[in-house]
Protein backbone atom coordinates (compact mmCIF):
# COMPACT_ATOMS: atom_id res chain seq x y z
CA UNK A 1 0.00 0.00 0.00
CA UNK A 2 1.23 3.46 -1.07
CA UNK A 3 1.09 5.93 1.87
CA UNK A 4 1.13 9.78 1.91
CA UNK A 5 4.41 11.26 2.60
CA UNK A 6 4.50 13.96 5.19
CA UNK A 7 5.88 17.52 4.04
CA UNK A 8 8.55 19.75 5.41
CA UNK A 9 6.57 21.59 7.78
CA UNK A 10 4.51 18.60 9.27
CA UNK A 11 5.89 18.14 13.29
CA UNK A 12 6.46 14.73 12.73
CA UNK A 13 9.55 14.90 10.94
CA UNK A 14 10.74 17.27 13.71
CA UNK A 15 10.18 14.71 16.24
CA UNK A 16 12.56 11.96 18.02
CA UNK A 17 11.38 8.89 17.06
CA UNK A 18 10.79 6.04 19.36
CA UNK A 19 12.55 3.06 19.77
CA UNK A 20 10.35 -0.66 17.81
CA UNK A 21 10.23 -3.04 20.66
CA UNK A 22 10.09 -5.65 18.40
CA UNK A 23 8.67 -7.06 15.02
CA UNK A 24 4.78 -8.14 14.90
CA UNK A 25 2.38 -7.93 12.07
CA UNK A 26 1.74 -4.51 12.20
CA UNK A 27 5.23 -3.27 11.63
CA UNK A 28 5.66 -6.50 8.93
CA UNK A 29 2.89 -3.98 7.07
CA UNK A 30 4.73 -0.83 7.92
CA UNK A 31 7.76 -1.86 6.20
CA UNK A 32 5.80 -3.59 3.20
CA UNK A 33 4.31 -0.36 3.13
CA UNK A 34 7.09 1.85 3.17
CA UNK A 35 8.81 -0.49 0.45
CA UNK A 36 5.94 0.51 -1.97
CA UNK A 37 5.83 4.35 -1.26
CA UNK A 38 9.32 4.19 -1.66
CA UNK A 39 9.46 2.60 -5.33
CA UNK A 40 6.84 4.46 -6.01
CA UNK A 41 8.03 7.93 -5.18
CA UNK A 42 10.67 6.90 -6.27
CA UNK A 43 13.38 7.46 -3.59
CA UNK A 44 16.19 5.40 -2.79
CA UNK A 45 15.32 5.47 1.12
CA UNK A 46 12.72 6.60 3.07
CA UNK A 47 11.90 6.98 7.32
CA UNK A 48 9.06 5.78 9.31
CA UNK A 49 8.56 9.20 10.13
CA UNK A 50 7.89 10.35 6.12
CA UNK A 51 5.45 7.76 6.24
CA UNK A 52 3.20 9.09 9.15
CA UNK A 53 4.83 6.73 12.08
CA UNK A 54 7.51 8.05 14.73
CA UNK A 55 9.14 5.01 14.96
CA UNK A 56 13.22 4.20 14.65
CA UNK A 57 12.39 2.13 11.28
CA UNK A 58 14.07 3.17 7.62
CA UNK A 59 14.11 1.04 4.47
CA UNK A 60 16.41 1.78 1.57
CA UNK A 61 17.44 0.45 -1.89
CA UNK A 62 19.86 1.95 -3.88
CA UNK A 63 20.19 -0.97 -6.50
CA UNK A 64 18.88 1.73 -9.33
CA UNK A 65 21.63 3.59 -9.42
CA UNK A 66 23.99 1.24 -11.92
CA UNK A 67 27.43 1.24 -9.76
CA UNK A 68 25.09 -0.16 -6.76
CA UNK A 69 22.86 -2.37 -8.96
CA UNK A 70 24.83 -5.61 -6.41
CA UNK A 71 23.42 -4.03 -2.99
CA UNK A 72 20.46 -5.43 -1.71
CA UNK A 73 17.45 -3.79 -0.25
CA UNK A 74 18.01 -3.29 3.44
CA UNK A 75 15.68 -2.74 6.53
CA UNK A 76 17.05 -0.92 9.39
CA UNK A 77 15.40 -1.23 12.76
CA UNK A 78 16.24 1.08 15.76
CA UNK A 79 19.93 1.89 14.39
CA UNK A 80 22.60 3.58 16.25
CA UNK A 81 26.49 5.08 14.74
CA UNK A 82 28.73 3.43 16.97
CA UNK A 83 31.53 5.72 15.29
CA UNK A 84 32.80 7.59 11.77
CA UNK A 85 35.49 8.01 9.68
CA UNK A 86 36.23 10.70 7.38
CA UNK A 87 34.20 13.36 5.50
CA UNK A 88 32.69 13.78 2.20
CA UNK A 89 30.10 16.85 0.30
CA UNK A 90 27.63 14.82 -1.63
CA UNK A 91 24.65 16.31 -3.12
CA UNK A 92 21.18 15.56 -1.25
CA UNK A 93 17.49 15.48 -1.46
CA UNK A 94 14.75 14.06 0.20
CA UNK A 95 10.57 13.07 -0.94
CA UNK A 96 9.65 15.28 2.36
CA UNK A 97 11.31 18.33 0.83
CA UNK A 98 10.18 18.33 -2.67
CA UNK A 99 11.68 19.91 -5.62
CA UNK A 100 15.29 20.93 -3.17
CA UNK A 101 18.68 19.62 -3.25
CA UNK A 102 21.89 20.77 -1.90
CA UNK A 103 25.44 20.01 -0.98
CA UNK A 104 25.48 17.96 2.50
CA UNK A 105 28.80 17.37 4.40
CA UNK A 106 29.20 13.86 6.45
CA UNK A 107 30.91 11.41 7.85
CA UNK A 108 32.48 9.13 4.61
CA UNK A 109 32.45 5.89 7.19
CA UNK A 110 30.18 4.96 9.42
CA UNK A 111 29.96 1.81 11.76
CA UNK A 112 26.46 0.96 12.78
CA UNK A 113 24.56 -1.28 15.04
CA UNK A 114 20.90 -2.05 13.80
CA UNK A 115 18.31 -4.71 13.62
CA UNK A 116 17.06 -6.02 10.37
CA UNK A 117 13.28 -6.88 9.64
CA UNK A 118 13.93 -10.48 11.46
CA UNK A 119 14.97 -8.12 14.40
CA UNK A 120 18.36 -9.52 14.15
CA UNK A 121 21.05 -7.32 15.66
CA UNK A 122 24.07 -6.52 13.30
CA UNK A 123 27.20 -4.77 13.40
CA UNK A 124 28.37 -3.59 10.52
CA UNK A 125 30.77 -0.87 8.72
CA UNK A 126 28.78 1.00 5.54
CA UNK A 127 30.55 3.43 3.26
CA UNK A 128 29.71 5.68 0.03
CA UNK A 129 26.38 5.66 -1.25
CA UNK A 130 25.10 3.28 1.58
CA UNK A 131 26.45 5.22 3.97
CA UNK A 132 25.24 8.87 2.85
CA UNK A 133 21.68 7.34 2.24
CA UNK A 134 21.89 5.68 5.71
CA UNK A 135 22.84 8.77 7.49
CA UNK A 136 20.58 10.83 5.69
CA UNK A 137 17.36 8.69 7.08
CA UNK A 138 18.79 8.47 10.53
CA UNK A 139 18.22 11.92 11.05
CA UNK A 140 14.61 12.22 10.03
CA UNK A 141 14.64 9.43 13.25
CA UNK A 142 15.97 12.37 15.34
CA UNK A 143 13.83 15.13 13.72
CA UNK A 144 16.36 16.54 11.79
CA UNK A 145 16.20 17.09 7.57
CA UNK A 146 19.35 17.72 5.29
CA UNK A 147 18.46 21.15 4.42
CA UNK A 148 19.67 21.38 8.31
CA UNK A 149 22.79 20.47 7.32
CA UNK A 150 23.46 23.04 4.56
CA UNK A 151 26.43 25.32 5.00
CA UNK A 152 25.23 28.96 5.50
CA UNK A 153 25.19 30.11 1.81
CA UNK A 154 23.29 27.57 0.30
CA UNK A 155 20.51 27.21 2.95
CA UNK A 156 20.14 31.05 1.98
CA UNK A 157 19.82 29.74 -1.71
CA UNK A 158 17.04 27.08 -1.28
CA UNK A 159 14.95 29.13 1.65
CA UNK A 160 12.56 30.64 -0.75
CA UNK A 161 11.76 27.22 -2.07
CA UNK A 162 11.60 25.58 1.93
CA UNK A 163 9.02 28.80 2.46
CA UNK A 164 6.75 28.13 -0.65
CA UNK A 165 6.80 24.37 0.34
CA UNK A 166 5.55 25.29 4.58
CA UNK A 167 2.88 27.27 2.63
CA UNK A 168 1.66 24.25 0.23
CA UNK A 169 3.47 25.88 -2.98
CA UNK A 170 5.22 22.86 -4.25
CA UNK A 171 4.54 20.21 -6.89
CA UNK A 172 5.18 16.37 -6.18
CA UNK A 173 4.53 13.30 -8.39
CA UNK A 174 3.51 10.98 -5.32
CA UNK A 175 0.79 10.98 -2.47
CA UNK A 176 1.46 13.81 -0.07
CA UNK A 177 -0.19 14.34 3.71
CA UNK A 178 -2.20 16.73 4.09
CA UNK A 179 -0.07 20.41 4.91
CA UNK A 180 -1.34 22.06 8.21
CA UNK A 181 1.32 25.35 8.48
CA UNK A 182 1.40 28.37 9.89
CA UNK A 183 1.00 31.18 7.28
CA UNK A 184 0.93 34.45 9.00
CA UNK A 185 -0.95 33.51 12.10
CA UNK A 186 -3.85 31.60 10.76
CA UNK A 187 -3.45 28.08 10.37
CA UNK A 188 -4.49 27.02 6.78
CA UNK A 189 -4.92 23.22 5.45
NI1 LIG B 1 14.79 12.42 3.46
Amino acid sequence: MILPITIYSDEILRKQAVMVEGIDKSIRELIANMFDTMYKAPGIGLAAPQAGSSLRLLVLDISCMAEYSHISPMVAINPVILSSKGYLAMEEGCLSVPGVQGDVVRPATISLQYRDEEFVLHTREFSGMLARVLQHEIDHLDGKLFVDRLQKRERRKVQKDLDAIAAGRFAASYPVAPLVSVVEGSRVV
